[in-house]
């Protein structure tokens, strides 16, 4: 895990609210898909880092991608940010997707910032050619920005949908991918909770392992405070309860093991 500083490469904006940030960090050595990092907004008044998911590691480059919506004091930071600033940055961390699980027809389903983690692991998978990868990536609107489409058609089948109906399928990614005739082998989803939930229960019903990234509130970052902890169907072995934290054991979590 690294703890320093990364200079920024670039940053870009892709959309309404969304960003692309590139920086410089051997912590793009040590990356797999799904583990994030916690940026540290440069101002003594905010001493809490906020969570990032890795988009895309290219270690060769010790380049680190990310794709972020600007929400608050924190992402607008990020969003100023000139190239050959710094940016203090702490990771990776995380467990990341479970790549040896993936098998036959891989869905990887994203919703809205829940996308951007799915490009790393689709390029991973992409390297096994007895994998087929098919995408389902669901967004608000045309106008919001359909970041990273484009990233996603060059690894497999893509398919987009919006809420409102303006690109893609009308709806949402599981009314998307109940209306296909094809039942996966495996499932890895990242998005909002109702879209985790929705995929919890699709996954159920079909008896499809899946596996779901989950995005909670962070303090730490690091298994320390306890602010990020999920409800769990195992127990804990340390504490004896059915709790278990998204940034330590997570944010990746088998959907039978979590309760949403
Ligand atoms: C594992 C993980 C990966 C994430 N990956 C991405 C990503 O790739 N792209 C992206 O745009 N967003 C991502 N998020 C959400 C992102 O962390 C929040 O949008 C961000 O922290 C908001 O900070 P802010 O200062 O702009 O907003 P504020 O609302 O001002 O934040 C105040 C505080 O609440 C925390 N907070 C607020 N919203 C969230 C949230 N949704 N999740 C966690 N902490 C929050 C902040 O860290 C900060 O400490 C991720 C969250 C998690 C847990
Ligand atoms: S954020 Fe502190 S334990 Fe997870």
């Amino acid at each position: 895990m690294i703890h320093k500083a990364a200079e920024v490469l670039s940053v870009n904006r892709l959309g309404e609210d969304i960003f692309e940030l590139r920086l410089l960090s051997p912590a793009a050595k040590e990356a797999t898909p799904g583990q994030f990092v916690m940026l540290f907004p440069d101002s003594p008044a905010y001493l809490l880092g906020r969570p990032v998911s890795i988009c895309e590691a290219l270690p060769e480059k010790e380049e680190l991608r990310f794709i972020f919506r600007r929400v608050g004091f924190g992402t607008a930071a990020f969003s100023r940010l000139s190239p050959g600033t710094e940016l203090f940055l702490t990771g990776p961390l995380g467990n990341g997707f479970p790549l040896k699980e993936a098998r036959g027809k891989v869905f990887i389903l994203g919703g809205g910032i829940g996308i951007p983690p799915l490009f790393g692991l689709g390029k991973e998978l992409k390297k096994d050619d007895s994998l087929s990868l098919n995408f389902i990536l669901g967004y608000r609107s045309k106008a919001e920005g359909l970041f990273l489409s484009e990233d996603f058609s060059s690894l497999g089948d893509c398919r987009l949908t919006t809420d409102d109906g303006s690109e893609g399928f009308p709806g949402t990614v599981t009314d998307c991918i109940r209306s296909l005739d094809i039942i996966p082998d495996i499932i890895f989803s990242c998005g909002p909770l109702p879209m985790l939930r929705a995929v919890k229960q699709y996954a159920a019903e079909h008896g499809v392992k899946a596996y779901l990234s989950l995005e909670e509130k962070m303090a730490c970052g690091v298994g320390a405070c306890l602010g990020c902890v999920v409800k769990t169907t195992g127990t804990d072995p340390h504490s004896g309860v059915h709790n278990a934290r998204v940034c330590a054991e997570g944010p990746v979590f088998d959907s039978e093991m979590v309760v949403l």
